[in-house]
């Protein structure tokens, strides 16, 4: 029976989500959350929808023999292409992500936004109505951050090979005026270091990780499932090939109670 103290379930094609769990459990501190990495599978932005909607029910029905009282997809590749049928098929309550263009949108001041996200985000169905509502007035300068996603699984955030990437997919967008670029994969915020330096104060850089954990605290509260824990939560995290990558970029939350397993699934 899903409680008040029930886990949040949280999954991602790979580590990238951490990105997600960090804002939702500062923002819910007393919340117990299981968090699924697919790393065997990622990248999932370079496979077809058919693909990427069988991993997320999948990595769905993980969660919910869990006894998780809420999912949240934290991927926007998963989001664009497969929250429409997870939400027709399992009778649980789902936050996605998508990229935040329409918050870009209104903050640029050249009317051009950068985007950056996986080949399967920017080829969604989702993500091209999304972008049709506001390229009336705004211009998007899409690039798919092809090798980025394997980068960051391998652990090579700060390599590089990552900075020679990064820098010839946002460079042309410097030249070409964007002035906000919106970060449209949970794995990204991780290289914000690494573009800040290369844009500078050239551009704003947009993520929608604080959007969702607020997203998810108004569901919970709605749906009376807030959790009335006391103490600090308890985080599960399971990962499908080696875990030491994860355990790196999770250990700035050192101070929560954190068990990592590796396990098939
Ligand atoms: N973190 C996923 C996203 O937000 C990465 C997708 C992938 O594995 O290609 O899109």
């Amino acid at each position: 029976m899903k409680s008040n103290n029930s886990p949040i379930g949280i999954f991602d094609s790979g580590i990238g989500g951490t990105s997600i769990w960090k804002e939702i459990t500062t923002l819910l501190p007393n919340e117990n959350t299981i968090y699924l990495s697919d790393s065997k599978n990622a990248p999932y932005g370079e496979k077809s929808k058919e693909e990427i909607i069988n991993l997320s029910k999948k990595n769905t029905e993980f969660l919910l023999n869990q006894n998780c009282k809420i999912i949240i997809v934290a991927c926007n590749t998963a989001t664009t292409n497969a929250i429409k049928i997870l939400r027709h098929k399992y009778n649980v309550h789902f936050i996605g992500i998508e990229p935040a263009i329409k918050p870009a949108a209104l903050k640029t001041k050249s009317n051009i936004i950068g985007i950056l996200a996986t080949k399967g985000t920017l080829n969604s169905e989702l993500f091209e109505k999304t972008s049709s509502t506001i390229s009336k007035q705004i211009i998007i300068k899409e690039k798919i951050g092809k090798g980025l996603v394997e980068l960051i699984e391998s652990g090579k955030i700060t390599s590089k090979e990552t900075t020679t990437l990064l820098t010839n997919y946002i460079t042309p967008m410097i030249d070409e005026n964007v002035d906000c670029l919106v970060l449209g994969c949970t794995h990204y915020p991780y290289l914000i270091p690494q573009i800040r330096e290369i844009v500078g104060n050239k551009m704003q850089i947009i993520d929608s990780g604080e959007a969702v954990a607020k997203q998810t605290k108004v569901i919970l509260e709605q749906n009376n499932l807030l959790s009335n824990n006391s103490k600090n939560g308890v985080h599960k995290f399971y990962i499908n090939k080696n875990k030491k990558v994860l355990e790196t970029i999770i250990s700035n939350g050192a101070n929560k109670i954190i068990t990592v397993t590796e396990k098939e699934f």
